[in-house]
């Protein structure tokens, strides 16, 4: 079976390369020239661990190809994902204008049957609109089927995500599209859920609100255990142990970013609104996220009083760690209040200082690794639990820094050892 991609983002990359990886023959087609020259030269615009292997192993095998030529790639093969953006307008809602596109040039250059798959995040009856697009501007009289496969990988675990679903989630309308997307799974040993269009738009929503809606409410929660003085990690894994709670997603923080979670629940508020339905709780869930930045932001000014010429190090501004992506990340939010208060930033990440110095420029000082950030401040705050920031010479940081602070934003440090040793330790709900 022959694959095309169209758009070679972060979803389309990672999808094109796993298939291929399978064994399918892959080629992924986008519009920048200028990334297709980067990836045809074994260049990846991406950070993600492993991409860059199987990208290179499966172009120089020959089952992986890129061309800015959609419609000859739209030719080229049977089955066609749409793995375009969909990024937020001003209100919220998906921005479905590249969507349209690819469904108009797949309609114009299909001489033969299509299998067109929605990989990309899109609301509930968007295949409704691509099939309504082919069916106005297909000069051919050939069959075709829409159907939807959301993608459930994480940035920084993205191929391990892909190989190893916890399901596979398929609307169609038809049994020879079924069929299709069963085969192309088939080396995945996964549960493949079956539905409709509609289902599969709204599982994909659904399942990135309600995991919103896990992070929201123990950050909620974390208000309530430092009001009396319990510790929510232990909470956390009190209330986890539940299995119809499950473990995962109940780590409180400075609240949830990135490039999904963030966009997916106001485009979910937003489709549902339209629908005629007011989603009053994930409009809370968003408003708790909101709210907890600026809870970040009061504690450091409990630390230190008044932030003018005040120096504060900022460990990790990625939106999580192992990726490079600071699209949503609480860390810029809070960072931008702390300048404005007046207090000056040194900041360091293992992989987001190239992307942190294009968002913020010079307003903050960007520094080689966690100890020289450390020198000279009165606080630090952990942003982003990086592996390699687990491990910390804690004498060494109390040496260069003017007052031992820390704001542990993901509870990951010992308190009781930070105490001890004379630092002022605050967590997020736990003291
Ligand atoms: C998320 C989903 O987890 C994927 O299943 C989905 O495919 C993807 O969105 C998408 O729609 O493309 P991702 O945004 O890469 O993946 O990152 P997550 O690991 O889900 O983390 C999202 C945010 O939640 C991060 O800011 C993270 O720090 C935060 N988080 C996560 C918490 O604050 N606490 C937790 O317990 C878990």
């Amino acid at each position: 079976m022959k694959l095309t991609i169209v758009g070679a983002g972060y979803v389309g990359l990672v999808t094109g390369a796993c298939f291929a990886d399978l064994g399918i023959e892959v080629i992924c087609a986008d519009n920048d020239e200028k990334k297709i020259k980067l990836l045809e030269a074994g260049g990846i615009p991406i950070y993600e661990p492993g991409l860059e292997e199987i990208v290179k192993k499966n172009s120089a095998n020959g089952r992986l190809s890129f061309t800015s030529d959609i419609k000859k790639a739209v030719k080229s093969s049977e089955v066609i994902f749409i793995c375009v953006g969909t990024p937020p307008r001003d209100d919220g809602s998906a921005d479905l204008t590249a969507i349209e596109k690819v469904s108009r040039v797949v309609a114009e250059n299909m001489d033969s049957y299509k299998l067109v798959v929605e990989k990309s995040t899109v609301p509930v009856e968007t295949g409704e609109w691509v099939k309504k697009t082919i069916n106005a501007f297909k000069k051919k009289d050939c069959e075709f089927d829409a159907a939807s496969n959301p993608e459930f990988l994480r940035e920084g675990s993205a191929l391990e995500d892909f190989m190893n679903p916890d399901r596979v989630v398929i609307g169609v309308e038809s049994k020879r599209a079924e069929k299709i997307l069963r085969e192309l799974y088939a080396p995945l040993d996964t549960k493949i859920v079956v539905t409709d269009i509609k289902g599969a738009e709204i599982i994909k929503h659904a399942s990135n609100s309600f995991l919103a809606t896990k992070i929201s409410f123990i950050n909620a929660l974390s208000n309530i255990c430092e009001k009396t003085g319990a510790d929510i990690n232990a909470v956390a894994e009190g209330i986890g142990l539940d299995s119809r709670i499950n473990k995962h997603f109940l780590k409180a923080g400075i609240g949830f970013g990135g490039s999904c979670f963030p966009k997916d629940l106001k485009a979910f508020i937003h489709i549902s609104e339209s629908l005629g339905y007011s989603f009053d709780m994930l409009k809370e869930v968003d408003k708790i996220n909101e709210k907890q930045k600026e809870i970040v932001f009061q504690k450091i000014t409990k630390i230190l009083w008044n932030l003018p010429g005040k120096t504060i190090a900022v460990w990790g501004i990625a939106f999580k760690p192992n990726t490079d992506d600071i699209r949503s990340a609480p860390s810029i939010d809070i960072m931008n209040r702390l300048i404005e208060g007046g207090a000056k930033i040194k900041a360091f990440d293992p992989a987001a200082m190239d992307k942190a110095k294009e968002e913020l420029g010079d307003k903050i000082v960007y520094c080689k690794d966690i100890y020289e950030a450390a020198d000279g401040a009165d606080c630090i705050i952990l942003m982003t639990e990086w592996n390699e920031f687990k491990e910390v010479d804690w004498d060494k940081i109390k040496k260069v820094m003017t007052q031992p602070a820390i704001l542990d934003g993901r509870n990951i440090y010992d308190a009781k050892k930070l105490k001890d040793m004379g630092f002022k330790y605050t967590g997020i709900g736990r003291s």
